[in-house]
């Protein structure tokens, strides 16, 4: 099981996503390298959120002057340097010992938003003063008891983050078949820092997340964002939309952005890949709400597929833990640049030179 410790020591810089990918593998211990990189059952969904980038194409313009580029955008009135923010992760503690906090300030220097797991290591208020500027939101796992919920909004909104991410695609948890079979157990001191209240004894003999499990409410309906909204002035976004019907809802119900994202295909193998459901998602809600994406982005040219299909923010998931794991705050920072640079490099490449001039007309025919 011992193959390295995640931490600082490796802080070997990276060049590219794929030699991070690389260099990650090598310092993160086994069980946590089966935790952060596994996928739902046979990882089908997993597979095609890669599948789906790699059989679009983008079509560049050419001759455009783009000595100037300009990458910044608003994420919800949050002004912000990139399109692309840092999705909410559980545990990043088990990556290095300093946890979200290193994440926070690495994407708070840059000027990247970023979300914050109800799982995290550290607490919501540790989170924010490691950061105290922002910008950063708090990511909502439902708990069974809405007044539990309730505490963890109320102290997320004192703590200063701007907007609550409900993430509704996990009333259970997926099944994981490849840390199933390992009898996969995350250290039995891996704390939560919201609060060992959100967390109930684990009774199967292959805990998913080890001693614990999340507590979930999968009671849940549309209702809850209602309830939601009359406890908190905060802005609410919906994770986990793979559907128009439910970008719909969502937004009947008041939500103000909704993110497609098929939770990085960790929930259910055979759902579709993220990356398809973004059309109709934008055709359903995009002129009335703000629409994110995530789940598989793994360069430059992936978040402006996303960007060009519609979405207005992208969401990088696993990418951050690798980098947190092999150079803690500074290889977060790092990643956010290279993923910048790789952005500009690649604005440059089909002359778009702001955001405001990616659209589908960037789009082209698909390679198969
Ligand atoms: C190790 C790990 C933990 C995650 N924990 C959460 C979580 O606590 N809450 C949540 O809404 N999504 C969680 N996600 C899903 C991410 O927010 C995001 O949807 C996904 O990672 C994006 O796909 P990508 O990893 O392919 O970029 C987690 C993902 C990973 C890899």
């Amino acid at each position: 099981m011992e193959r390295g410790t995640a931490g600082p020591a490796a802080s070997a810089p990276f060049s590219t996503l794929g030699e991070l990918e690389r260099a990650a593998a090598r310092v993160v211990p086994e069980d946590a390298w089966a935790y952060v990189q596994s996928g739902a059952g046979d990882e089908d969904a997993m597979r095609a959120n890669r599948d789906a980038f790699r059989r679009r194409t983008l079509r560049p313009r050419a001759l455009i002057d783009v000595t100037h580029l300009d990458l910044t955008t608003t994420l919800l009135d949050e002004r912000v340097s990139a399109p692309f923010f840092i999705c909410p992760m559980a545990r990043h503690g088990l990556l290095h010992p300093e946890g979200e906090a290193a994440t926070a300030r690495a994407a708070s220097d840059a000027r990247v938003l970023s979300v914050f797991s109800t799982l995290s290591t550290r607490s919501i208020e540790e989170i924010a003063a490691a950061a105290p500027k922002g910008p950063r939101w708090f990511q909502l796992y439902l708990q069974p008891e809405f007044a539990a919920s309730r505490n963890l909004v109320e102290r997320a909104e004192r703590a200063g983050y701007t907007a609550i991410m409900l993430t509704v695609d996990l009333p259970v948890l997926g099944p994981r078949d490849r840390l199933a079979e390992r009898g996969f157990v995350i250290a039995e001191d891996a704390p939560v820092g919201s609060g060992d209240e959100i967390l109930a004894p684990d009774r199967s003999p292959k805990g998913a997340l080890g001693r614990y499990s999340l507590r979930k409410d999968a009671a849940a309906t549309w209702n809850i964002l209602d309830d939601l909204q009359s406890i908190t002035h905060l802005p609410v976004v919906v994770k986990g939309i793979l559907t128009g019907e439910d970008a719909r809802r969502a937004v009947t119900h008041g939500a103000r952005a909704v993110l497609v994202s098929n939770h990085g295909g960790r929930q259910l193998n055979s759902a579709q890949a993220a990356l398809d459901a973004l059309p109709e998602v934008v055709r359903s809600v995009g002129s009335d709400v703000e629409v994110y994406f995530d789940s598989g982005v793994r360069r430059a040219s992936d978040v402006l597929m996303a960007l060009a299909l519609g979405a207005r923010g992208v969401g990088i998931g696993r990418p951050v833990l690798w980098a947190l794991a092999v150079g803690g705050e500074g290889g977060v920072r790092h990643l956010l640049s290279l993923l910048s640079t790789e952005l500009a490099t690649d604005m440059a490449l089909v002359g778009r030179r702001r955001l405001s001039e990616v659209d589908r007309t960037l789009l082209g025919a698909p390679r198969w």
